[in-house]
Order: structure tokens, then C-alpha cells, then sequence
């Protein structure tokens, strides 16, 4: 290799692979034959674990258990315990994080819980920022509870900083560009400021090394079903810092954030701790699911993770770069997550021209192609060959085949 950390040849992806300490972790996936997944910051693959899991619990404890699974099968207490699993990926402690709900549900329950303890009614959001992440921050200050402010890209902080006070919601990875914010540095302007800020770890989760405990993080909010291959649609989880916790009050005061739900009393008792955040009856298939593909994770270390998801990125980025194509992600994968942002006028059509030879990624609008490094599953030789594909589909022009500029809903 003649860069010490960029493979230049295939040969070179074959010698990483045959060295990578991540290469076990691949057999707890169930790639399709012909597929190179680029996608896995969208949608994790299923892992064999977690389909075996939804069997059971379907067959076993639901059709068999029945309304006796609650208990027998600790069903009642997934939230929290399927949290705890998930808090050594995010440095938090395993009190600190429950899953529930959106992401989305879960910025506005934050955000507005937050307010009380900010020194100004003010909700601040990014105009780069993921778009649910803005409107859910609209949305909550339209009710009347606090002025709405959408500043830049990366002002959010330094506006909650002018301001003098505020809430400010935003993303570690930026879902677009995959840059990484210094979430240490950002907390100490906030709270200087008498601000809080709600963080969205969805991009981040499972792909960079987190010690929300250590950066002085106090509120966030992320999603299941990208790096964490909890499956379509599995429930976010919520981190609490344990100092605050308890100090909160969710806006959405459902019976299971009660503290006694089966009392049934009139009155609204919170739980202790982040527990007070659940709302509803839990997803349980789901989250069953969740729960066994994080078994992925079992025995891998973030820092490890968030290396070759780095080093992934790299190979991504030369190959493009070599290619003439623009990034819009850091070159610097210390600054980067897990995937590489291309533009291009026509990424839609090469986005779907790539899906049509089993290459799997994505797009978002207006021009950029996301191609995504999850470090579990995939392998160096994987990215050089869909890269190969690449080029080979701008070469031959193959995108512009009608078929591939027919729009989906979902891109
Ligand atoms: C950064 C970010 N936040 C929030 C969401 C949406 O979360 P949910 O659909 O769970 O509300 C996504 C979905 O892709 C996202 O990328």
C-alpha cells in the first residue's frame, strides 16, 4: 500500500480484511447474495439473532404466554433493559437510557422538558439539521412555550450563546454531510450560556465512539433501526444524565412513565430517572428484535467500531476523489460518521443504477448520494468492488437509462 491507511489496490482491501479484528462479526449478518449493503446508515441488515428472536417471542411467548408474558417473559421491563444493553454503546450508564417511541417523539418530549431549565423560552435548531429534528422544534414553540430559532449550519451554538439561553436540538452526524460535532466543547458553550442541548445520536450510534458520560452530554435522543440493526422501524431510546433525570417532567405524561402504572390511580406519579420518559404500551416485537441484534455488538469496542468505520470511509473518499466526483463529507474521518456524501446532478439515476447491479445505497435530495461504512459487516473488498461499480456505471453512463430517473417515495 503506498499510503500507510488507504488501500490502493484490491490485493490491499484482501490484506485488511484477512487482518480485521471486526472480520467474526460479519457471520451474525444475513447479507443477500449479490448485495454489497452501502445502506446501513438507513436501515441495518437483520442479523440471524434478531429474526430467531422475533420467532420466538412470537410463537413462545405470545402465542403460547399470552397476557402472562408481561411478566413471565420480562416483557414489561424491555424498555429499560434493552436500555441498558445500549448504554455501553454510548458511554451512559445503564440507568441512564430506556427505548421508546420516535426519534422525533422522543426530541419533542426532550426539548420540551428542557425548557424549564434553560434561562430563555427559546428552541433553536439548524437549517441543516435533519428535517424532523426542525420541525418537531418548530412545531413545540408554535404551541406558545418558546420563541423558535433557526440558525445555520453549525451557528446553533453560539446562537443559544446570543441569545443568552435556549434549547438547542441537534445531531452529532450530521445526516447529510456525516460531519461529526464535538458534543464536549458544544455542552461546556451551553451551559456557560444557560442553555441545554438536546443531542440526536440516530447517525451516530453504533458507528463512532461516544462517551456521552465524559463530554458532559444531558439529554439525547437516537435511532435503532440504522447502525444498531434493531430492524423497520424499531423503537428510539432516550439518555437521561442521572443527575437531571429525575428533575424533568415529560410533556406527554402516558401511564408508563408512571411511577406505579398498575396502582391505577388518578393522579400522574413520574418514575425516578429516565424511566419517566416512557409513554405507552412498548413495541414488543420490536424491541425484542433490538434486543437480540445488539448482541451484535457483544464484546466490540466503540473505539474499534468508529476505526474502520473510518477507515472504510477513507477508501469511499479516495475512490470518488479518484473518479472526479465532489464530497461534501470531511476528508478527515476523525470529523466524519459513517458514511461518505457524494454530489452528483444525476445521483438519483447512479444511485439506482448501483441498486440494479446490487450495490444498496441512498440518496438525498437535492444531489447527493450517501454511501454508507458500517464497520460490523462490511468488508475493505466490498467497498472497493461497489466502488469499481461506480465507475464503471459513470463510465458507461449506464444511469441514464430512463428507469433509473423514475422517482420512489422513499430515496
Ligand atoms: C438524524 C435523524 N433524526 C431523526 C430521524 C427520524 O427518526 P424517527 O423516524 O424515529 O422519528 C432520522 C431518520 O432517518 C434521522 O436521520
Amino acid at each position: 500500500m503506498a499510503n500507510a491507511d488507504i488501500p490502493n489496490t484490491r490485493a490491499d482491501c484482501e490484506a485488511l480484511d484477512r487482518l480485521d479484528p471486526l472480520a467474526g462479526q460479519r457471520a451474525a449478518f444475513l447479507p443477500p447474495d449479490g448485495v454489497i449493503y452501502l445502506d446501513g446508515h438507513s436501515l441495518g441488515p437483520a442479523t440471524h439473532a434478531a429474526l430467531k428472536r422475533i420467532e420466538h417471542t412470537a410463537q413462545k411467548e405470545w402465542a403460547n404466554g399470552l397476557i402472562r408474558s408481561w411478566n413471565d417473559a420480562g416483557w414489561i421491563d424491555l424498555p429499560r433493559t434493552v436500555g441498558a444493553k445500549l448504554a455501553r454503546l454510548i458511554g451512559a450508564q445503564p440507568g441512564e437510557v430506556i427505548v421508546t417511541d420516535s426519534v422525533s417523539v422522543n426530541l419533542f418530549k426532550l426539548a420540551a422538558a428542557a425548557l424549564p431549565h434553560a434561562t430563555r423560552l427559546a428552541i433553536i435548531v439548524e437549517d441543516s439539521e435533519f428535517p424532523t429534528d426542525q420541525y418537531i422544534a418548530e412545531g413545540l414553540a408554535s404551541s406558545g412555550v418558546a420563541d423558535f430559532i433557526r440558525a445555520g449550519e453549525d451557528q446553533g451554538a453560539n446562537t443559544l450563546a446570543q441569545l443568552g439561553g435556549g434549547v438547542l436540538i441537534k445531531s452529532v452526524v450530521n445526516y447529510r454531510t456525516a460531519r461529526v460535532s464535538d458534543i464536549k466543547a458544544l455542552e461546556e458553550q451551553a451551559t456557560a450560556n444557560g442553555g441545554l442541548i438536546v443531542w440526536d445520536l440516530s447517525h451516530a450510534t453504533g458507528v463512532i465512539d461516544l462517551d456521552l458520560n465524559a463530554s458532559g452530554a444531558k439529554l439525547a435522543t437516537g435511532c435503532t433501526y440504522k447502525f444498531l440493526n434493531g430492524g423497520p422501524g424499531a423503537p428510539a431510546f432516550i439518555y437521561a444524565h442521572a443527575s437531571l433525570a429525575s428533575q424533568l417532567q415529560s410533556p406527554i405524561t402516558g401511564w408508563f412513565g408512571h411511577a406505579d402504572p398498575f396502582a391505577f390511580t388518578s393522579a400522574y406519579t413520574p418514575r425516578e430517572g429516565v424511566s419517566r420518559f416512557a409513554t405507552g404500551t412498548p413495541g414488543v416485537l420490536s424491541l425484542s428484535a433490538l434486543d437480540a441484534a445488539l448482541d451484535a455488538f457483544a464484546g466490540v469496542d466503540t473505539a474499534m467500531l468508529a476505526r474502520k468505520a473510518r477507515q472504510l470511509g477513507d477508501l469511499v473518499t479516495a475512490r470518488v476523489t479518484q473518479l472526479g466526483l465532489e464530497t461534501i463529507s470531511p476528508s478527515d474521518g476523525a470529523m466524519r460518521g459513517g458514511h461518505v456524501s457524494v454530489r452528483h446532478p444525476d445521483g438519483y439515476a447512479i444511485v439506482q443504477a448501483l441498486i440494479a447491479r446490487g450495490i444498496i445505497s441512498d440518496f438525498r435530495a437535492p444531489d447527493a448520494m450517501r454511501f454508507g461504512v458500517s464497520p460490523l459487516y462490511l468488508r475493505f473488498t466490498d467497498v472497493w468492488d461497489a466502488m469499481d461499480q461506480l465507475q464503471d456505471v459513470l463510465a458507461t453512463r449506464a444511469f441514464d437509462h430512463p428507469d433509473f430517473h423514475r422517482r420512489s417515495t422513499v430515496t
